[in-house]
């Protein structure tokens, strides 16, 4: 049986506070968690669905645990105010306008190559997480920004949709690097992207693949989308309405019915902000800033779904 919802109080539970530890997307079958599979060749998730069945939801579930283990963030938001509880966070960058998130891409470029010849021999750095909302229609802005700006003589293609695909990256050096015989070194770069079934069926414009995804998250999915993806394996499953329910496929063809974990904009932040660890927790007046910042903002956060986050936060919590 799956649970019906999944808190944050829930999944805080099973993290044992590591750095590094991969984030939780939410709990299948038994309460087993399912989690993104960091060192899988192509170690991306899209989330694909139509409106409103939560993929904001998930990226946010994802990117906030990915800060929390001592990532860094940059966060593409073309629809402009889908993840206000990362705004101004100082590990979590947050890109709105097409020239900036095309300025951006050109420079994760560049740290991709960095970071592949540098990895097995030094520490590349944080993990970088770049969150991109809606990846279909953002790559068709970032096609036509560039037949704008584009000097004559210079190559048609965008070079950020280029760069965008080497972050995604069917080549070794973006996946990982084979130094010399020893040890396979990660660079530790991953996209974690929503967008929606028609985008999703064309190939998100003709962009990259289901392949260059290891962890696929789908809500509803009309036939031709799950023969797309699954090349007949298996049989479509039975499609639940239910809030927060996805079927995530692993690389290795895996179908996992999970209930995706729900945070609140207010939990999301604070565990980017504070970490799990109580250990980790800075000094009381850091999170109480973060508090500060969200009645604010928002004014007062919904009764229950903060509530965990206070009682962890006042040393109340069952951890
Ligand atoms: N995993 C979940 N658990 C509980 N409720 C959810 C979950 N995912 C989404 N929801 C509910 O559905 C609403 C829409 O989700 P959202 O992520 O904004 O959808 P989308 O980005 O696909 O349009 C959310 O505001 C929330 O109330
Ligand atoms: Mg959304």
């Amino acid at each position: 049986m799956l649970p019906n919802e999944v808190t944050y109080a829930e999944i805080a539970a099973l993290i044992d506070g590591s750095k590094d530890a991969p984030p939780i997307i939410g709990l299948a079958d038994g309460n087993q968690p399912i989690t993104v599979d960091l060192d899988d060749d192509s170690p991306h998730v899209l989330a694909a669905s139509g409106a409103g069945r939560g993929k904001t939801v998930l990226l946010r579930t994802v990117l906030s645990q990915a800060l929390a283990a001592g990532g860094h963030g940059v966060i593409f938001d073309p629809k402009i105010i889908s993840h206000p509880w990362a705004e101004d966070l100082a590990k979590c960058e947050y890109h709105r306008s097409v020239e900036t998130i095309h300025d951006r891409l050109l420079v994760l470029r560049e740290e991709a190559a960095r970071r592949a010849g540098v990895a097995g021999h030094i520490d590349v750095g944080p993990r970088i997480w770049v969150l991109i909302e809606e990846l279909g229609p953002l790559v068709n802005r970032l096609i036509r920004y560039w037949r704008e700006i584009k000097a004559p003589g210079e190559p048609d293609a965008s070079p950020a949709v280029e760069a965008l695909c080497k972050l995604l990256g069917t080549g070794a050096e973006q996946r990982r690097v084979q130094v010399g015989a020893g040890p396979i070194a990660p660079i530790k770069m991953h996209v974690v992207a929503s967008t929606q079934r028609s985008s999703a069926a064309l190939g998100m414009g003709g962009l990259a693949g289901w392949e260059n995804f290891g962890t696929r998250c789908l809500a509803d999915y009309p036939p031709h989308v799950w023969r797309l993806l699954r090349r007949d394996v298996s049989p479509l499953p039975s499609r639940s309405r239910h809030r927060g329910r996805w079927q995530v496929v692993a690389t290795d063809d895996t179908v996992t019915e999970t209930q995706v974990g729900f945070f609140s904009p207010r939990e999301a932040r604070t565990l980017a902000e504070c970490g799990w660890s109580r250990l980790a927790l800075p000094a009381p007046g850091r999170c109480a800033q973060v508090l500060t910042w969200f009645r604010e903002r928002f004014g007062r956060a919904r009764a229950g779904r903060g509530g965990a986050v206070s009682r962890r936060l006042t040393g109340g919590g069952s951890r």
